[in-house]
């Protein structure tokens, strides 16, 4: 064991996709092993920077625990947890606001980005990174797996540490990024963009508990281009390469030998193989998921034991904070 701590969340969107299961969720799992402690977050303080209706907001929060729990975190070596049950995050966010200036978050991309789309974001909104900031202190996590789009985040966490350290003494060590090496999913119908939950395309997204049938029919229908052989090239064949990455991912081959299986495929051929390779990864998991589900009392249990374990490593940390500042 290195002695470091992961810390990591997601928001609770459901039941992930294929994205969010081979770009972050895959790799969390391999993390279990090697650090003292590993902390994944159903980050449901984030989601509501958002509207959200209430029924709805706590399905998703028990699909995504039992989508964790389904690709292989295992709260036995893992504390698995709800952001919202442990008050902590919210009172370590509001110090770390304090110290942190309103023109340093405006220049962050997100806000940016979604006030364009939105023009006018909740104070929720914009703050949401220095939660995110607050969700990574509070363990003093040392590991924290991103995708690169969140990489400015972890900027912040890693200067609010400092100005934290710097008037209050020394505290939070400064928390590394975990880039996964694993491969950004691209949407099936706009392969230049990231799968993603919010796209509005039809048939443009898999999800972890779509059927047989409906993955066929979206891969299927996936955008590629008017040369039949699979080869890999993600700036001139951006459709292609995201279904030999994909591919790839699912196979646990190389990104050569899968091209190289391909080889005398066409790419309406190849989207039926890539489809059968993604139904067979997913199939086990869909199982579990829908396992799981069945028995809320059983998650619910899962959630309230995992807060209780964080809030173990989080209280004395929030004592510690609260004296340095003055309380
Ligand atoms: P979405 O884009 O669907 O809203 P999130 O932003 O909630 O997904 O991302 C949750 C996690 O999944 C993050 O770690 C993010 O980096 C990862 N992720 C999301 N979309 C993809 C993708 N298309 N490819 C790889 N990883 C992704
Ligand atoms: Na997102």
């Amino acid at each position: 064991k290195c002695g470091g701590r992961v810390f990591s969340g997601i928001q609770p969107t459901g039941v992930p996709h294929l994205g969010n299961y081979l770009g972050a969720l895959e790799s969390w799992v391999g993390l279990q092993e090697g650090y003292s402690s590993v902390l994944y977050s159903i980050v449901d303080l984030h989601a509501i920077t958002i509207p959200q209706d209430p029924a709805k907001l706590r399905d998703n929060i028990l699909d995504m625990t039992a989508s964790l729990l389904a690709c292989g975190i295992d709260p036995t070596r893992s504390i698995i947890f709800q952001q919202s049950q442990v008050s902590e995050h919210a009172e370590l966010s509001w110090i770390l606001g304090c110290l942190t200036s309103m023109p340093r978050l405006r220049h962050l991309p997100q806000w940016k980005m979604k006030t364009k789309e939105k023009r006018e974001g909740s104070v929720g909104l914009f703050t949401y990174p220095v939660l995110q900031a607050a969700d990574i202190l509070l363990y003093r996590s040392t590991h924290v797996p991103v995708g690169e789009d969140q990489l400015q985040h972890l900027e912040l966490a890693q200067d609010v540490a400092r100005i934290f350290n710097n008037r209050f003494g020394e505290l939070f060590p400064e928390p590394q990024a975990l880039l996964s090496a694993s491969c950004r999913v691209k949407s099936l119908r706009d392969p230049t963009s990231k799968m993603s939950k919010s796209d509005p395309q039809r048939l443009a997204t898999v999800y972890l508990t779509d059927s047989p049938d409906d993955i066929i029919l979206k891969f299927r229908k996936a955008v590629t281009d008017f040369t039949s052989e699979v080869t890999f090239d993600p700036e001139h064949r951006p459709g292609v390469s995201n279904l030999v990455a994909i591919h790839a991912a699912v196979s646990g081959q190389s990104l050569e030998e899968t091209v190289h299986s391909a080889r005398g495929l066409d790419t309406a051929h190849y989207k039926q193989v890539v489809a059968d390779a993604v139904i067979q990864r997913v199939a086990p998991i869909q199982q579990e998921i829908a396992r799981l589900q069945a028995d809320r009392g059983h998650l619910e249990s899962v959630l309230s034991h995992g807060a209780e374990r964080a809030r173990q490593l989080a209280a004395p940390l929030l004592a510690e904070v609260r004296k340095r500042v003055g309380f």
